[in-house]
């Protein structure tokens, strides 16, 4: 590979989105319901709330305000070590966790059964861990798991709906037309010379995520054709006759067939 390509390739990866359990990004409703529960069971009152982890931070150097308590999700991959930290320096956490290795004998454990969907699209299974629950080892919180149950539900709610439905014209092949007709199970493809890729197919200020191939007549005509065979093989379950149902249609074709009526009388006869 040329350095060129190397250092392009490098590049356009930064961009990609990151899916480990460090790059989860707490829905804002999701915190807010973890600081609300956290307000009423462990003893806040005013201190101040930080939340020290985020790109390019440093738990180590952050400037913790006298008095503060740390409520964050911090990057899974260092988790003992954070809490260690904390818990030498005397500093309050409530600790969003992994749900499967963060019980340890310095904190207090709390459990909850919470997949948290993150603003990556990652969905964890997450945990609580603080320091300050005093000489409890673990504890179960059933209103932290309704409310963070119900949090992250509302928000995937609403991101469902915040997504914009676009109608592209009938000569734009978009990547999910064609990723529907495989699921639909029809064969279909266009030859180079019968299309273009483009970056934005059509007017809009808010552009086109993902590129789309543009079609000449021909292959929109034969488009159209797979998608409407798509459409019709997804539409409903599609059922089949009985033997007895094929028989009694057998009988009645070969009745018909030899009735007395010339052609043009069967064609439109009823009987
Ligand atoms: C799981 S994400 C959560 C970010 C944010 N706290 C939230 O709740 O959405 C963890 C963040 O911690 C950052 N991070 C990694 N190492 C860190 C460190 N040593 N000190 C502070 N932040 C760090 C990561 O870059 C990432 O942005």
């Amino acid at each position: 590979m040329s350095k060129k390509k190397q250092d392009y390739d490098e590049f356009i990866e930064k961009f990609k989105p990151k899916k480990t359990t460090d790059d989860c990004y707490t829905p804002p409703p999701v915190y807010e319901a973890v600081l609300d529960w956290a307000r009423k069971h462990l003893d806040i009152g005013d201190r101040p709330v930080v939340r020290p982890f985020y790109p390019g931070g440093d738990f180590e150097h952050f400037d913790y305000p006298d008095n503060c308590v740390v409520i964050d999700n911090p990057p899974f991959s260092i988790f003992s070590k954070i809490c260690n930290w904390y818990v030498e320096r005397g500093i309050p956490f409530l600790l969003f966790a992994p749900a499967m290795s963060s019980i340890k004998q310095n904190v207090t454990y709390i459990g909850v059964s919470c997949t948290i969907t993150y603003e990556n699209g990652a969905n964890v299974n997450t945990a609580f861990v603080t320091n300050m629950m005093g000489d409890i080892i673990c504890t179960t919180a059933p209103d932290l798991h309704e409310s963070v149950k119900k949090a992250n539900d509302d928000n995937l709610k609403q991101s469902k709906k915040a997504i914009r439905k676009l109608s592209f014209p009938d000569c734009v092949l978009r990547a999910t037309t064609l990723q529907t007709m495989s699921r639909a199970g029809v064969d279909f493809c266009i030859k180079r010379e019968q299309g273009c890729v483009v970056g934005q197919a059509c007017e809009s200020k808010k552009g086109e995520f993902g590129n789309s191939i543009l079609l000449s007549d021909t292959a929109t005509a034969k488009k159209l054709a797979a998608e409407k065979l798509a459409a019709e093989k997804l539409a409903a379950e599609r059922l089949t006759l009985t033997e007895k149902s094929k028989a009694i249609i057998a009988q009645l074709n070969e009745a018909h067939a030899k009735s007395s009526y010339p052609s043009y009388v069967r064609l439109f006869s009823p009987y």
